[in-house]
Parts: structure tokens; C-alpha cells; sequence
């Protein structure tokens, strides 16, 4: 008997924005990091300061723990393991800031999508005409460190495997471009101590990245280089990297960072380029296609991409081998050699 068709996919899809906000919320809240420093906790005494009215309080505290964000013995809700590890802001292993920055900004841009696939216009901040994403985010120091920060909880897992994966033994230097916060580059020193690496970036990414590396303990082999890649050269070093960099701009930008990699390394030099990275037959990376659907929302010309379109603007500027190798979850990192 062939199975009978089950709306339960459709409806947990359309009703998934749901399921997002009670947890948004939660983060908004410092529910999970509270809990992290305060124990355990009676409904009464988490209701009272967490400011919740008592008509939905225990609705929303059961959906987290129906949802499995939160443990509950009889009355008193405790964090899982793994959002007492990775929601709790006063951890290294926090990676909320993506979400900060999702409850804050993606998810009522994210509103005007239909808007956005007619008019193929972003509807983020610079929807009315103002400046591009990152002068916009970075005129604000708050909007900059939480979107720095947001951009650490979305790589760390890919930068801490790259950091080990990658054959770093056969080379000396590396540059890690568009850097952010520097949690990439300092995975990588961390985990070979014979390299020296840069992050370059834009000069008021500076001092966020600085106390990063110099938290990390990493700061006597790893420092910053401000620039503007439209502006200038790349920083000449053995290997290059560019993570969630590629898919923030339309196709000449592309093969223009891909050109100043090539030129910045020497023969027997890489090119790593990691994201969400589109499975050749654009039918099973769902994340990496809404990463492209967010490239949308958020700028004038970005999109994702698939492997083989990476290998081959690659080739196209000269790399004489590329691979394609999986990280973690949706992300992998496409390799050129020179
Ligand atoms: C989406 S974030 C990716 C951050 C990090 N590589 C990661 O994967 O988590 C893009 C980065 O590119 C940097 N960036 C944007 N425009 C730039 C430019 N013109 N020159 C240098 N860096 C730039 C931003 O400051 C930001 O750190």
C-alpha cells in the first residue's frame, strides 16, 4: 500500500517561525544563561525574574521543554546539557549571537521576503536607500560587536574542524580574510603552534578582534591587518581563507577575491573558501539555499553556491587543482592549490 500523503512536514515548515520566536525569546530573556548561574529554579522564583505574566508563563517554559531547551523535575526547570554548553553567554562555546542577531534583525526582515523575491531588492536596513550592510552594522559599536559575535557562533564548529583538518603542516603563514572577530584564525594558531597567521578585515573590526585573539592567548602569532579588499591587495601569505565571505556578493566581486587570492599566495599556495555550500544537484543543502534566500534580505547582490560553481571560478583564475571536503552540519570548504 503506498504510504498516504502526511501535511506534517507543511505544517511544522509553515508553523516553524513559531517554534524560532519561543526560543528567540528565551535567548532575549537570558533564560539559559541565568539558569547556567543560578541552578536550577522553581516556576514561581523564574517567573518573577524574568518578568513573565503569569497567564502564559508555564506555556512557555513547557513549549522549552517540549522543544528539549529545557529540563523539568516536578516543578523546578533546569538547561540541557546542550543549552546550558551553547546558550549560556558567559561560556566560550556560546554561540547565541547568531541568534541575537536573528531575533534583532533577520527575523522581521525576513518578514518582506515575498517583497523581496518580486523586487530582488534587500529589505534589511539599507532597504530605504540607506548605506550596505556592513557600513550600516558598523556605525552602530553595539550592532558591530553583536553581529561580530553572531558571526563566531555560526563558524566556530566549521573553524575548529578547518583548524584541524586541513594539512597546515606543509605551510607557514595564512591570512584569514574578512576575518570578524578572529575565532577562525585563532582556532587555527591554536591548534599548530608553527604558523603565524593575520586576520584582515576592516579597520573598526580592530579591537574586537584584538581582545579576541588576546583572550584566547594566541596574540604573539596572530595579528590584525585592517583593509578594505575592494581598496587593496590581499596580505601575502601562504594559505588564504575566506569563510561567509564569497556569498555576500554578486559574481564580479566573487572572481575579483578569488584573482587577489591567487595573487597573494605563492605557487603550491591554497585557497580555502568555506559556507553553507550548495550540493551540486541544488536539492539537499536546504540550510545553504536559505542561506542564498538570506544573501537576498541582506544584500544588493550576494548569493551561495554550489561546489562545482566555486571550483570553477577557481580554475578560471588560474588554481591548478580544487577539492570539496565537508565540515560540519551544512557547511563545507572548497580548496583551490596554485
Ligand atoms: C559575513 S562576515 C564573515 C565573518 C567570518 N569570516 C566568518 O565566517 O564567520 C563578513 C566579514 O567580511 C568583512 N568585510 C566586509 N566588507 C569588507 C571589505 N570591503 N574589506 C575587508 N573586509 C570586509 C566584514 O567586516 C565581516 O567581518
Amino acid at each position: 500500500m503506498p504510504e498516504q500523503p502526511n501535511p506534517e512536514n507543511i505544517l511544522q515548515t509553515g508553523l516553524a517561525f513559531c517554534t524560532a520566536k519561543t526560543l528567540l525569546s528565551a535567548i532575549e530573556m537570558s533564560l539559559f544563561t541565568d539558569l547556567a548561574h543560578h541552578g536550577p529554579e522553581s516556576f514561581e522564583s523564574l517567573i518573577g525574574r524574568l518578568g513573565l505574566h503569569p497567564r502564559s508563563a508555564r506555556d512557555f517554559l513547557d513549549t522549552l521543554v517540549a522543544l528539549g531547551f529545557l529540563n523539568r523535575t516536578g516543578d523546578i526547570y533546569s538547561n540541557t546539557p546542550e543549552t546550558d554548553l551553547f546558550l549560556d553567554r558567559k561560556k566560550p562555546s556560546y554561540i547565541g549571537g547568531m541568534l541575537e542577531m536573528a531575533n534583532h534583525r533577520l527575523y522581521p526582515f525576513w518578514g518582506h521576503l515575498t517583497e523581496a523575491l518580486r523586487t530582488g531588492q534587500p529589505q534589511n536596513e539599507s532597504k530605504t536607500g540607506g548605506a550596505g550592510l556592513f557600513e550600516t552594522l558598523y556605525a552602530d559599536p553595539a550592532r558591530l560587536k553583536e553581529f561580530l559575535a553572531a558571526m563566531t557562533g555560526i563558524s566556530h564548529a566549521s573553524n575548529m574542524t578547518i583548524a584541524r583538518a586541513f594539512p597546515w603542516k606543509d605551510h607557514g603563514t595564512y591570512v584569514d580574510v574578512g576575518t570578524a572577530q578572529g575565532d577562525l584564525a585563532s582556532q587555527i594558531a591554536l591548534a599548530n603552534p608553527h604558523l603565524r597567521g593575520m586576520g584582515f578585515d576592516l579597520p573598526e573590526v580592530a579591537p574586537i578582534f584584538e581582545d579576541y585573539v588576546e583572550h584566547l592567548g594566541v596574540a604573539d602569532r596572530l595579528r590584525f591587518v585592517p583593509g578594505d579588499f575592494f581598496k587593496q591587495e590581499l596580505p601575502k601569505a601562504d594559505v588564504v581563507l575566506m569563510g561567509h565571505i564569497l556569498h555576500d556578493w554578486d559574481l564580479p566581486t566573487k572572481k575579483m577575491l578569488i584573482r587577489k587570492a591567487y595573487e597573494a599566495i605563492p605557487a603550491g599556495g591554497a585557497l580555502i573558501i568555506y559556507e553553507a555550500i550548495i550540493d551540486d544537484d541544488r536539492s539537499k543543502n536546504a540550510f545553504g539555499l536559505i542561506m542564498s534566500l538570506n544573501m537576498l534580505i541582506e544584500t544588493p547582490g550576494g548569493f551561495d553556491y554550489t561546489g562545482a560553481d566555486c571550483s570553477a571560478w577557481m580554475k578560471e583564475a588560474g588554481f591548478s587543482t580544487t577539492r570539496v571536503e565537508h565540515l560540519v552540519g551544512p557547511d563545507s570548504m572548497v580548496i583551490g592549490i596554485k
